[in-house]
């Protein structure tokens, strides 16, 4: 659906040069949620902004429905343009425009009647369930609902593709998961393919089926999301993940304070991962009955991507060493993901 092949972008800020997307591919599909992450800078904005044009790359081609965009004219790049939605963090809506006027706003540019118009806007307020607030101002409204009209606006004309960048970074997360919940529902009725950039990974494990890491410009990673997080390909990606994530909390604890009362000087701290029905009681459990090794739990979370458990044990393991030897076999068996953390 969205093919990105070799896309650069260089900006030129005084007279240096600032390249901004580097050698980037990439394959969306029709109605999935890809998400693009990544820290401030990476380059995700730019990257998406080139799906629509809005930055044109500087080389490279942008395939969309097997159409290079890149080589239309600018009457077919406007109608174009209506095929491919956006919203932003800040919404951008018009403020001295009401709801409404919002919506009709890219509607009245498609040259369709003013009956026809009306019907759209009232089919989009229900969509977005915002019915009661088509002649609020924007002022009047909440972030939740700005962002909201801002979606409906996107969709007035009946886009295939939607571009989210970080939508939901200036909302509280009871709004978010709102506006997510909304996302979802839209790619599911709609058979919308969506792209969100963000810099916050829950947003990632809530909606997105795959994701693309950038660093520096470059892609460093395209995996599904939940190998993303639980098994990522490339050394740096775990590095984001987990400093994005939970695990570094501990191990900031673990740096920062040479001894902590109920952490064992002079043996190992073991980090284990699991996925999928694997749980960390059971596990404990049966190192105790098989081996009678017992391990003492210094940090444990488990977090959910896309309705999926992820859990994290940091433990430390007491009992015969030729116990503990057997006990370490045994988890790797067990397909979990063992690393020393001291
Ligand atoms: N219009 C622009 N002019 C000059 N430099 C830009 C422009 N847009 C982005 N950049 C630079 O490109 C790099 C990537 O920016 P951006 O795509 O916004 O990253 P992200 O969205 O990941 O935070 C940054 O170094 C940024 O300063
Ligand atoms: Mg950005």
């Amino acid at each position: 659906m969205i093919e990105l092949l070799n896309i650069n972008k260089t900006f030129w800020v005084d007279q240096k040069e600032v390249h901004a997307v580097k050698d980037v591919n990439l394959h969306i599909q029709k109605a999935e949620i890809f998400g693009v992450i990544g820290f401030s800078g990476a380059g995700k904005s730019t990257l998406v902004r080139s799906i629509n044009l809005l930055e044109r790359p500087t080389s490279g081609q942008v395939i969309i429905d097997g159409v290079d965009i890149t080589r239309l004219s600018d009457k077919e790049l406007r109608n174009l343009r209506q095929s491919i939605g956006m919203i932003f963090q800040h919404f951008n809506l018009m403020p001295s425009r009401t709801v409404f006027e919002n919506i009709d706003l890219p509607l009245k540019r498609t040259g369709i009647s003013k009956a026809e118009r009306v019907k759209k806007i009232e089919e989009l307020l229900e969509l977005v369930e915002l019915k009661d607030k088509a002649q609020a101002y924007p002022n009047q409204l909440s972030g939740g609902q700005k962002q909201r009209v801002a979606i409906a606006r996107a969709l007035a004309c009946s886009p295939k593709i939607l571009l989210c960048d970080e939508a939901t970074s200036a909302l509280d997360p009871k709004t978010t998961n709102s506006i997510l919940k909304l996302l979802k529902d839209l790619n599911e009725k709609l058979k919308l393919t969506i792209v969100v950039i963000t810099h916050q990974m829950s947003v990632v494990k809530d909606i997105c089926d795959r994701a693309a890491l950038m660093e520096n410009g470059r892609v460093i990673e395209t995996n599904t999301v939940y190998n993303l997080f639980s098994h990522p390909n490339v050394e740096s990606s775990k590095d984001f993940i987990e400093m994005a994530g939970n695990k570094n909390a501990f191990i900031e604890v673990l740096n920062k304070k040479n001894e902590l009362s109920y952490i064992k000087k002079d043996i190992p701290i073991y980090l284990l991962t699991y996925t999928g029905d694997a749980t960390g009681q059971a596990l404990m459990s049966k190192l105790y009955a098989l081996f009678k090794v017992e391990a003492n739990i210094l940090f444990g979370n488990i977090d959910y991507i896309k309705d999926k458990p992820l859990g994290q044990l940091a433990v430390q393991l007491s009992g015969e060493n030729e116990n503990i030897e057997k006990a370490l076999e045994y988890i790797k068996e067990q397909k979990i993901d063992l690393e020393v953390l001291r």
